[in-house]
């Protein structure tokens, strides 16, 4: 296949070398002068394991080709690749200058009268909406009704510098990003003997994987590097820590805990990163990440509450399903739905909970503490079976799924707490 790649950066570079190794033809385009002479002369322009040895393999036989000019080579290629730098602007959002001037350049070099359409695949890591908010308008003002002749497809790069060529050989995953969420034949046949998940999707999921990955790695350096600073600070072995955490997949290093929903409650965790938050403290170990987690869950119970009564009459009657942290279970410490109660009481709602685990003549000790001192009302706002089946809330409210095991009238108002994030 002819493929053209625009910007000879780490990850253009990588592309035009293992392509270029899998028989592909190349055309690189870049604009600078020293890193088309390079490449041209089969050299690499940067410092990356084996991709100096694939440019002179490639150059030495007539597949990879660098230039400052794409117009000539454009229309004989299927597929373009776009690599170019999306740095950081001084706001700190990404600047998509490069991305709109390639993206202009292609558009204008793309002859209408090509028998096939030419498939750009962005593989830069950029903001959510990019593709669809700035990339395919600018396709559309210049080709008009031959706007088919373009099939933009998204394909974040997961390459890392210093094993990429073994990355892109063996990536972790490919994502494709399309118009209708859909497969993308040509990147299909070029990825076809790479051994990786795929996954096929739109293109705002697709552009957000990539800042979801990055971030996540970000995390666990930092929560990794914390923890560390703790275990030194407090005399403790930090990799007999780390050994024991890295070996619990059950819990830590698995998809436990990761999936978007209820916040964070119960008797334990808050309980136990506020201590953690002490410790550190105490011993001189700043730990800004820990620091910001309650915050966040309490950003999050709002977000879950706001978007429970949105559009909600005041003084609308809500029916709870679940009030205790957990389903089988009747421990109200600290419980998530408490707080989400509170804000429903507070907000002016005639509130009533159903939850069969909760019998508040039978709580004891903090638990009965717990509930009394945040829901005073708790007794009167429980209700049995018969009445939260009875039709007459405005509004259900479930923090466990029980809502399908229950019965509702036709068209009542469910919202599903673990669903709305
Ligand atoms: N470097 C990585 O490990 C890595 C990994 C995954 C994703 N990414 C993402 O991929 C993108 C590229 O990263 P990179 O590290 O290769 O960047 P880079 O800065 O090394 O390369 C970008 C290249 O684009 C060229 N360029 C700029 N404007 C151009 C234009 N109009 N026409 C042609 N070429 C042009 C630049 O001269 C440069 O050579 C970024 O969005 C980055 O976030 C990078």
């Amino acid at each position: 296949m002819k493929i053209a790649i625009f910007g000879l950066g780490y990850v253009g570079l990588t592309a035009a070398a293992c392509l270029t190794r899998e028989g592909h033809e190349v055309f690189g385009i870049d604009v600078s002068d020293e890193k088309i002479a390079a490449v041209n002369a089969g050299k690499s322009p940067i410092a990356e394991p084996g991709i100096g040895e694939l440019i002179e393999a490639a150059v030495a036989k007539g597949l990879l080709h660098a230039t400052k000019n794409a117009a000539p080579h454009i229309n004989a290629c299927e597929m373009a690749f776009v690599c170019v730098g999306t740095p950081s602007a001084p706001d700190g959002s990404h600047n998509m200058t490069y991305i709109a001037e390639v993206s202009r350049q292609i558009a204008a070099m793309i002859d209408t009268a090509r028998p096939e359409s030419l498939t750009v695949v962005y593989r830069s890591t950029m903001r959510p909406g990019t593709t669809e908010d700035l990339i395919q308008p600018i396709f559309e003002q210049q080709l008009g009704a031959a706007s088919n002749k373009v099939e933009l497809v998204y394909c974040p790069e997961f390459m890392r510098e210093s094993v990429a060529i073994d990355d892109y050989f063996h990536p972790p995953k490919i994502v494709i990003g399309t118009s209708d969420g859909g497969p993308c034949r040509r990147l299909d046949a070029l990825n076809a003997q790479i051994v990786a998940p795929r996954f096929y999707t739109h293109y705002r999921e697709a552009e957000l994987t990539k800042f979801v990955d990055n971030t996540f790695h970000a995390v666990k350096t930092a929560f990794a590097n914390e923890i560390g600073r703790v275990c030194v600070q407090l005399g403790i072995n930090a990799k007999t820590v780390h050994q024991i955490f890295v070996a619990d997949t059950i819990l830590n290093i698995s998809p436990a805990y990761l999936r978007p929903g209820g916040a964070f409650g119960g008797s334990c965790l808050p309980k136990d990163v506020r201590a953690l938050q002490y410790i550190a403290s105490d011993a001189g170990a700043d730990t800004h990440l820990v620091d910001s987690l309650l915050r966040s869950n309490e950003a999050h119970k709002h977000f879950l509450f706001e978007n429970c009564v949105k559009g909600l009459s005041a003084h609308s009657k809500v029916l709870m399903l679940g009030i205790a942290f957990k389903s089988n279970s009747d421990d109200l410490r600290e419980s998530p739905n408490i707080d989400l109660a509170r804000k429903l009481l507070q907000a002016g709602y005639e509130l009533s909970i159903y939850d069969p685990q909760i019998i508040p003549s039978k709580l004891l000790g903090q638990n009965l503490g717990y509930a009394f001192s945040n829901l005073p009302k708790l007794t009167r706002m429980l209700v049995s079976k018969s009445v939260a089946e009875s039709g007459q809330f405005d509004l259900v409210v479930d923090t466990r799924g029980w809502a399908k095991t229950l019965s509702f009238k036709p068209g009542q108002q469910i919202v599903d707490v673990n669903t709305l994030s």
